[in-house]
C-alpha cells in the first residue's frame, strides 16, 4: 500500500479536542464520507473518495506516525478507482466513547476571533415576516454556535428605522392626528404605512411636505424625533414578543439611525480615497461586483440604504473590531451587499485581508403552491400567527395521544399541555427552517415540519425523551456507571459511535461555510441512529446494560447539546 492510503483520515486527528481544529483533512473528509455514505459501506468503516493532501500531511508528521495507526485502524482498503475504505479499530472507538463518558465535551476553535453577526433585522412600522422569521433562526444558532466554540459574538440587529418610509409616515400621522395617540398603535401602523405610501405617491403637496419631515427628522428636530421614537418603540414591543417566543437572546437593536451621524464622515473618508463618482448629483461609489453603483448620497442630500450599510460595516471592523461580520439576509439583497463588501475592501477598511466578511443568504420562504406566502386573504403572514397556528396543531397532537394512553387531563395538566405544544410547535418551526439548506427555497408545510415520524423536532424530541426514559427506568443510575463498562459489540452500536465521534468535523465545517442544516443533519442522524440501535439492541435486563446505558448517555447529551445551539429545551418525557 501506497502511504497515500493513509491520506484521508482526518478522523484520526480528532482523538483529542485540542488536535480537532488543526485537523485540515477534516472538510474534505466529511464531504467525501457524505458523498459514499448511501453507497452500503459496513457501519464503522470509514469509506473515503480521493486522497487529500492536508491530511495526509498532518499524518506524516504525526511522531508516532505507525503507532497511531496501529492504534487506531483495523485495515484500510484502497480501490483501483481511488474508494479508501479504513476501518477503525473497536478499541479506539470505546476509547473515544469513553472520553465522552466521562469528560463534558468541550469544543474550541483554535482561532477565536471577534465576530459581528447581522440577524433577524426588521423593519420599524412594518410586520415582520417570514423572511425575518428565516434571518433570526439562522442568525440565532450560528450565534449560539460560535459563542460555544470559544469566540466573541457580538449580535446585531440592524433594525430598519431610517429613511424615507419615516418623513411619509410621520405626514400621515400628523395629518391624521395620530402623532401622540395611544399604544394601539402598533397594529395601525402597517395601515398607516400603506396609506401613507398611497398619498406619497398621488399627492404632490404631501410628498413635500413627507420630504421635509426626513430632513428634519435626520437633522434631529424635537417633534419628528419624539415621533419617530414612539414608532420604533411599538413596533419593538411586537418584534420583543417574536423574540420572546423563539427564545432568542442577547441581540442588540442597532438600527440604521444608529449610523446616522457618522454618515458625511463616511463620504468623506471615501472621497479622500478617489472611490466616488459624481453622477446626476448623487455621490456613487463603483465597485468590483457591479455596473451599478452604491448611490452613497443622494442628489437631495439624503442618505439610504447604501450609506448606512457602508458606515455599519466601517464601523463593525474599526471601531467594534470585528475580525468577521457575517450579514445574515435574504439572497435578494446579496448584490447589495457584495457591493458594500468590495466598497470596504477598495476602501482599506478590511486591512491586508485579515478581515472577513460573509454574505450568509437565504432563499424564500414559499406556500404550499411554491408561490409568495400568504393568508388566504392574500395578506403576508404574520410571524405571530404562523407559530399560533404551530403551536395549535402540536396541541392537538398531544391531546389526540393523551386520549390514546387514555391519560387524564386535569388542570394542571392542561396547562402544562399547552405550554408543551407551545415549545413543541416553535421548536418544529425553528427545526424546519435550519433543516433546509439556507440558499433554497422552501415550502413551508406544517404537516411535514409536525410529522412525527419525518426528520423534524418532533421526531427529535421524541428519540431524546425515549432515551431519557430508558436512562431512567434502567437498574442502574449512569452516575454509577464509568467508562470502562462499554463495549462495542453490534454494528448498530459502532453506527452510534462513528456518529457520535463526527460532530466536531460537523462544527468545524459549519464554523466555515455558514450551513446550519449541517447541524440538524447531525441530529437528524444521531436521532435515527438511535432508533436503529434501540430496535436492534435490548437495553434493559440485557448482558450489556451497563454497556449500552453509558452509550445512551452519551447520545443523550450530545443530543442535547445540539438542540441547545438551536435553543430547543428538549424534554426528559413526552
Ligand atoms: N431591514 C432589512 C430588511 O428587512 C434587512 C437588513 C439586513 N442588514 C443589513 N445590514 N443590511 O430587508
Amino acid at each position: 500500500q501506497t502511504p497515500e492510503a493513509f491520506s484521508c483520515p482526518a478522523l484520526i486527528l480528532h482523538g483529542s479536542s485540542d488536535k480537532l481544529y488543526s485537523a485540515q483533512g477534516s472538510h474534505a473528509v466529511h464531504r467525501l464520507w457524505c458523498q459514499n455514505i448511501q453507497g452500503g459501506d459496513a457501519p464503522g468503516s470509514f469509506p473515503v473518495l480521493k486522497i487529500y493532501d492536508g491530511a495526509y500531511h498532518q499524518l506524516l508528521n504525526e511522531p508516532n506516525r505507525d503507532e497511531v495507526i496501529s492504534d487506531i485502524i483495523a485495515f484500510v482498503n484502497v480501490a483501483p478507482q481511488g474508494f479508501i475504505t479504513i476501518k477503525l479499530k473497536t478499541s479506539w472507538m470505546q476509547e473515544q466513547m469513553g472520553d465522552l463518558f466521562e469528560h463534558e465535551l468541550q469544543l474550541r476553535s483554535s482561532s477565536p476571533q471577534r465576530i459581528v453577526i447581522d440577524y433577524s433585522s426588521p423593519n420599524i412600522a412594518k410586520e415582520m415576516h417570514v423572511g425575518h422569521l428565516r434571518s433570526t433562526i439562522l442568525g440565532d444558532t450560528v450565534a449560539n454556535l460560535f459563542s460555544y466554540l470559544g469566540h466573541d459574538v457580538v449580535r446585531l440587529n440592524h433594525v430598519g428605522d431610517w429613511g424615507t418610509q419615516f418623513g411619509m409616515l410621520l405626514e400621515y400621522m400628523r395629518r391624521k392626528d395620530a402623532l401622540d395617540g395611544e399604544a394601539s398603535m402598533v397594529s395601525d401602523l402597517q395601515q398607516f404605512y400603506r396609506s401613507a405610501k398611497q398619498a406619497f405617491d398621488e399627492d404632490e403637496d404631501f410628498r413635500k411636505s413627507a420630504q421635509t419631515n426626513v430632513v428634519e427628522l435626520q437633522g434631529g428636530s424635537e417633534w419628528a424625533r419624539t415621533a419617530w421614537n414612539r414608532i420604533c418603540e411599538a413596533s419593538r414591543k411586537e418584534f420583543d414578543l417574536v423574540y420572546q417566543r423563539l427564545n432568542i437572546e442577547g441581540l442588540q437593536e442597532r438600527g440604521e439611525s444608529f449610523y446616522n451621524e457618522m454618515l458625511p464622515d463616511v463620504v468623506e473618508d471615501l472621497q479622500r480615497k478617489n472611490l466616488v463618482t459624481e453622477s446626476d448629483g448623487a455621490l456613487c461609489v463603483f465597485t468590483n461586483v457591479s455596473e451599478t453603483p452604491l448611490i452613497i448620497q443622494k442628489a437631495d442630500g439624503g442618505f439610504g440604504y447604501d450609506s448606512t450599510d457602508c458606515a455599519a460595516v466601517r464601523h463593525r471592523v474599526q471601531d467594534e473590531k470585528a475580525q468577521r461580520v457575517i450579514y445574515v439576509i435574504d439572497n435578494g439583497q446579496e448584490l447589495h451587499m457584495r457591493m458594500v463588501f468590495s466598497a470596504a475592501e477598495k476602501a482599506g477598511w478590511l486591512g491586508e485581508g485579515q478581515k472577513r466578511l460573509d454574505f450568509m443568504g437565504f432563499g424564500l420562504v414559499q406556500g404550499q403552491d411554491g408561490k409568495k406566502f400568504k393568508t388566504r386573504s392574500g395578506d403576508v403572514v404574520r410571524l405571530r400567527d404562523l407559530l399560533d397556528e404551530a403551536a395549535s396543531r402540536s396541541e392537538a397532537e398531544l391531546r389526540k395521544r393523551a386520549e390514546a394512553a387514555q391519560r387524564d387531563i386535569d388542570t394542571q395538566k392542561e396547562e402544562q399541555l399547552k405550554k408543551d405544544a407551545e415549545s413543541i410547535g416553535v421548536a418544529a418551526v425553528k427545526y424546519f427552517d435550519l433543516r433546509q439548506n439556507r440558499n433554497s427555497d422552501y415550502r413551508f408545510s406544517y404537516d411535514q415540519m409536525l410529522d412525527p415520524k419525518g426528520n423534524t423536532a418532533v421526531y427529535v424530541l421524541y428519540a431524546y425523551a425515549r432515551i431519557a426514559g430508558v436512562l431512567r427506568r434502567a437498574e442502574h443510575d449512569v452516575s454509577s456507571l464509568s467508562s470502562s463498562d462499554l463495549v462495542l459489540t453490534e454494528p448498530s452500536e459502532r453506527a452510534l459511535a462513528l456518529r457520535l465521534m463526527r460532530l466536531p468535523e460537523v462544527l468545524t465545517q459549519l464554523e466555515d461555510d455558514l450551513l446550519p442544516s449541517r447541524l440538524i443533519d447531525h441530529i437528524y442522524g444521531l436521532a435515527t441512529d438511535f432508533t436503529t440501535f434501540y430496535t436492534e439492541c435490548f437495553v434493559i435486563g440485557s448482558e450489556q446494560e451497563k454497556s449500552r446505558l453509558v452509550l445512551l448517555e452519551v447520545v443523550r447529551r450530545q443530543l442535547a447539546q445540539c438542540l441547545g445551539f438551536l435553543r430547543i429545551q428538549p424534554f426528559e418525557q413526552l
